[in-house]
């Protein structure tokens, strides 16, 4: 399309610094023929200590007609843990049906790493996105008691896991290594791992070109940081997900580098990108924050809209402006000024 019509959440803590930068050089990187249209989205701790809002009904009608939606992060200190993530951001995935969050590693250059020097590390992360433990299924009894009892069921759906696993194989396929990395825990959660192997093994048919592996959870954290070149595409739930991501993107080059894209692949829904880390109040208000991150996030988001040489161009600026990192501290506008000024030329 020659115009985008962007929603932005800016959200908590370093939120709004890293997307002032993520706009910033996503804007210099169009064409000039494209045309940027942003409207801003006053959600988040703020909003929540002024009116009790998260996210009202009207405010997701709204979003729902933009063509995609860049986001900060969410969480902070003086909100109810869970408040904000819940009712704020997974209320988005849910609600716009992003059941492919993806999590692209590479092995970034001059970066503090255990695996500088690995240049063989490509590899993404496709974590379910609407099911498993975030669904919100469970409850607690006699709370705050010591008789308390608490649940947090996990769901799985033959739906939902076939939807993401199959979208998995097409990206694999789509890949020169070819492989498929099914990452659970199906010794233990026998009810909800057998689903994802029959489900891995059943698709997996309709792929032979694409290898299919499978590891446990505990020993996939090993061979991420001892093996990383063995994977290629990881296909996983969203808890596992999630914590496998963080794990990535620090032994990648840390986790102000690490782009997600929460996506609806029917395109039914506007698609969200974000960085992997959140709100990260031990740093906000001091222009610490890597803003790389969502940099990289909002390639992501160009090229899903399908502006494949702006979404290049960023990539190639990042991987630039890191080669020049010399390991002097710079400012979050430092950073975003030094990518945007490459993108434009
Ligand atoms: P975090 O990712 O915010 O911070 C973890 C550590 O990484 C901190 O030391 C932080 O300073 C550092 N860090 C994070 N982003 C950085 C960046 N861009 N540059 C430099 N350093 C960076 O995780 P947390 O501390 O567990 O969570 C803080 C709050 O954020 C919580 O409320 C949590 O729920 C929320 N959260 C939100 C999202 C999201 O909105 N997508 C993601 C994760 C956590
Ligand atoms: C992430 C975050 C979120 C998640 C939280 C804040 C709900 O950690 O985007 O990785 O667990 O998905
Ligand atoms: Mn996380």
């Amino acid at each position: 399309a020659r115009s985008i019509d962007l929603a932005v959440i800016p959200g908590d803590g370093i939120g709004p610094e890293v997307v002032a930068e993520g706009l910033k050089v996503l804007s210099a990187a169009l064409p000039p023929d494209v045309k940027l249209a942003t409207t801003e989205y006053d959600l988040g701790a703020r909003r929540w200590h002024a009116t009790g809002e998260t996210l009202p009904d009207a405010e997701l009608d709204q979003l729902r007609g933009h063509d995609a939606i860049l986001l900060g992060a969410v969480g902070d200190p003086g909100v109810p843990s869970g408040v904000l993530e819940r009712g704020l951001l997974l209320k988005l995935r849910f609600a716009f049906d992003h059941y492919v969050n993806l999590r692209p590693s590479r092995l970034f250059p001059n970066t503090a790493t255990p695996l500088a020097g690995r240049p063989d590390i490509d590899f993404v992360v496709v974590r379910e996105g609407t099911e498993g433990p975030y669904v919100g299924n469970g409850g607690s009894m006699r709370t705050g008691t010591p008789a308390e009892v608490a649940t947090e069921v996990s769901l799985n759906t033959a739906y939902g896991v076939e939807r993401v696993v199959r979208d998995a194989f097409e990206r694999a396929a789509a890949r020169p290594a070819k492989k498929l990395t099914l990452v659970h825990k199906n010794n233990v959660l026998v009810h909800a791992g057998h689903l994802w192997s029959r489900t891995v093994e059943r698709v997996g048919a309709e792929y032979p070109g694409v290898a299919t592996d499978y590891l446990h959870v505990d020993a996939a954290t090993i061979f991420l940081v001892t093996q990383p070149e063995r994977f290629d595409v990881i296909v996983t739930d969203n808890l596992f997900g999630d914590i496998l991501t963080d794990l990535a993107a620090a032994v990648t080059g840390g986790i102000g580098l690490a782009a997600s894209g929460n996506i609806n692949p029917t395109g039914a829904f506007p698609s969200m990108f974000e960085p992997v880390h959140g709100s990260a109040p031990d740093i906000a208000g001091t222009g610490k924050a890597d803003p790389t991150a969502t940099v990289l996030s909002a390639a992501l988001l160009l090229r899903h809209l399908g502006h494949e040489a702006a979404a290049e161009k960023i990539e190639d600026a990042v991987t630039a402006d890191l080669a020049e990192r010399d390991g002097a501290p710079r400012t979050t506008s430092a950073i975003g000024d030094a990518l945007a000024s490459r993108v434009a030329v």
